[in-house]
Formats: C-alpha cells, sequence, structure tokens
C-alpha cells in the first residue's frame, strides 16, 4: 500500500533514538551519575548516557515490553553491572525502586514516549496501518486484556466515537465509529486492514487531512485508549520529581498535543509556588516551586534529522530541573 505522506514500514528496523544530542544537552550526564530511563525501549538513548556516565554510573531501565528489553539487554550488555532493566509500566517505577534499588535519588530521568520502530514494523502488534496486522496494540503482554480488536469489536458506538474524538482529535469521528459498528454486525475485526478501509470509505468524499493518511488518528487513538497512555504519563511524572535529586533533570519526549499538554502543565505547575486563584489575598495551598523549566520553547527535531529518521518528525522535548530547596 502507497500511502501519501507516509514512508513504507520496514521490517525490524532499526530503532534511532530521537532528539538524542537534544537529550543529552539537557541531562547532561557526568561521570558517575545516575540515571532512569523509564521507556528504554531498544537502548539508544540509554546507551550514550551510559558511555558519559562511566565508569561508575548506575542506568535503571524500564519498558512494558519484553521484546524491547531483550534488544535493549543485547545493546547493552557491554556496560554490565551499571545497567539493571526491568520489564514494569513506569506508573510503578516509585514503588519498583524503593522495593528494588539502592539508590533512590537520581540525576537525571528520561521518559521518550509512545512506540518504537521495532513496534511500528511488528506486524503481530497492530500498530501499523500500513500492514495488514493484528488489532493488538497493547505495549507489552502485562497491560491488560484490553486490545484494539475488542474495542472495535465490543464497546458501543459513542463510547468509540469518545476516544477517536478525545484520543485522536478526529474531525469525522461519529461516522467512522458508526460504520465500525455497522460493519461488525457482519464480520469481526481481525485486522488492521479492515479498519484502514472503514476510514478509506467514509473519507472517500471529504477533504483528506493535511500531509498524514486519514487513518493516523484513529490509531493514535486506539493506542492511547488501549495502553491507558494519558493517564500513565499523569502518573509517572509525579514520581520522575520525586525521584531526583537536587539539580537532578527531567527530559520528557512527546509525540502528539496531547502528550506534550500533559508535560507543559506540570512543568508550568511545578515551577509556581503558589497555585490559589488569584482572587486569594493570600495564599492557602502552601504549594512550593519544585522545577526550573530549561526549554522555554519546546525543542523540535532539526530538518537534518528528520530526513535521517522520518519517525522524528512529530517528536517534542521539554526538560526541567529539580530546585535544591
Ligand atoms: C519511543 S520508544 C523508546 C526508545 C528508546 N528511547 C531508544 O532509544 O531505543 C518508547 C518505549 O516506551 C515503552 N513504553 C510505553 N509506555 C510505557 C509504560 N507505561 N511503561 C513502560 N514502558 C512504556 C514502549 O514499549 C517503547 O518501547
Amino acid at each position: 500500500m502507497n500511502i501519501k505522506g507516509e514512508r513504507p514500514v520496514e521490517k525490524n528496523p532499526l530503532h534511532l533514538p530521537v532528539l538524542l544530542n537534544e537529550v543529552i544537552q539537557y541531562l547532561a550526564p557526568r561521570p558517575n551519575q545516575n540515571f532512569i530511563d523509564a521507556t528504554v525501549g531498544g537502548g539508544g538513548h540509554a546507551e550514550r548516557i551510559l558511555e558519559l556516565t562511566a565508569p561508575q554510573g548506575i542506568l535503571l531501565g524500564f519498558d512494558l515490553d519484553p521484546q524491547a528489553l531483550v534488544i535493549a539487554e543485547q545493546r547493552l550488555e557491554k556496560f554490565k553491572e551499571r545497567v539493571k532493566l526491568f520489564q514494569a509500566n513506569f506508573t510503578e517505577i516509585k514503588e519498583i525502586i524503593y522495593g528494588k534499588s539502592e539508590i533512590h535519588k537520581f540525576n537525571g530521568f528520561l521518559l521518550d514516549l509512545g512506540i518504537s520502530s521495532y513496534q511500528l514494523g511488528s506486524e503481530s502488534r497492530g500498530f501499523s496501518f500500513q500492514t495488514a496486522g493484528l488489532l493488538d496494540m497493547r505495549f507489552g503482554p502485562t497491560v491488560n486484556n484490553l486490545t484494539a480488536a475488542v474495542i472495535l469489536n465490543e464497546w458501543p458506538e459513542g463510547k468509540i466515537k469518545k476516544i477517536f474524538q478525545d484520543f485522536g482529535e478526529e474531525r469525522y469521528s461519529q461516522e467512522i465509529a458508526k460504520e465500525i459498528t455497522t460493519a461488525r454486525k457482519k464480520e469481526k475485526f481481525h485486522n488492521t486492514k479492515q479498519l484502514v478501509e472503514i476510514i478509506e470509505s467514509v473519507y472517500q468524499n471529504k477533504p483528506k487531512p493535511h500531509k498524514i493518511h486519514p487513518a493516523t488518528k484513529i490509531f493514535q487513538a486506539l493506542r492511547i485508549a488501549v495502553n491507558g497512555e494519558l493517564d500513565n504519563l499523569r502518573k509517572v511524572l509525579p514520581q520522575a520529581l520525586e525521584l531526583l535529586q537536587p539539580k537532578g533533570r527531567l527530559a520528557a519526549i512527546s509525540f502528539h498535543s496531547l502528550e506534550d499538554r500533559i508535560v507543559k502543565q506540570f512543568f508550568q505547575r511545578e515551577a509556581k509556588d503558589c497555585l490559589c486563584p488569584p482572587e486569594f489575598p493570600v495564599c492557602r495551598c502552601g504549594h512550593q516551586k519544585q522545577l526550573r523549566i530549561l526549554t522555554k520553547k519546546v525543542i523540535k527535531p532539526s530538518r537534518e534529522e528528520i530526513k535521517q529518521n522520518y519517525r522524528a518528525r512529530s517528536a517534542k522535548l521539554r526538560a526541567a530541573e529539580k530546585l535544591s530547596n
């Protein structure tokens, strides 16, 4: 299938770490410092951090995806006992670290959200609308029993429409949800191709979205719903802050505006002292700022990086430093 605005998905592609130089610039790893990579994936960012924190810096890496951890393990093997990998949801990171690690405060914390090229290229995962994959879309087998197929085959029309609207900001959420619930009466959804055909049929006589395939937003919405991505992000950010030592740095790369908004608002909130409404004459909340924002404007990949790594095109990086109050 040749889809305008999208590059062909390679099988087993190499995952190039996104905004690598910028992440390193903001996290500023130095010899013997300790880091958390909460989304270690194929270990690209982790590898560079470990090189720069030699000879004794420790990196704890987390991922929900056991296949990603196998790749990370091979790539990071050379760092021996300086790396510890955990198959877990980053929403449980504080509990795992307090329970299993001797180090409880870190110099840096990285979140590189979304999916890797390995996951996108795997047909059995169903993340890509460019191949006829299974409708799974879970980051890992332990997430829950909710898959994209369950949503499409079992959820009521109104609930499907709502996720397309809320998580995909899809203009034709209503029509697409209606077509899905009509189509499934004849045949259940088994693969991504069936879904792409429905979306393309709804868009047939409508203006197409600019630069992206019409299925992009629906696939994004399903993935966010299946993995509870926005809630996960809301849960991990305060834990990241707690796990940083003073002057420790937090960097977050997001791939769509919904995630970026959560990161931006968290940073803004934690960079302010009082959060009381302006009409309160004195502060009642007692909130104290804990962060200094390092990226006044969101950081985006250069044209050069996008040329070399098309997946980087929608990446947005924000970084902040923990204050020493
Ligand atoms: C963009 S990739 C990370 C790539 C990595 N930085 C590299 O350089 O290879 C994002 C990874 O985060 C993982 N992930 C997404 N949500 C997660 C969560 N809630 N807990 C743990 N891992 C998660 C995905 O499985 C995926 O492997």
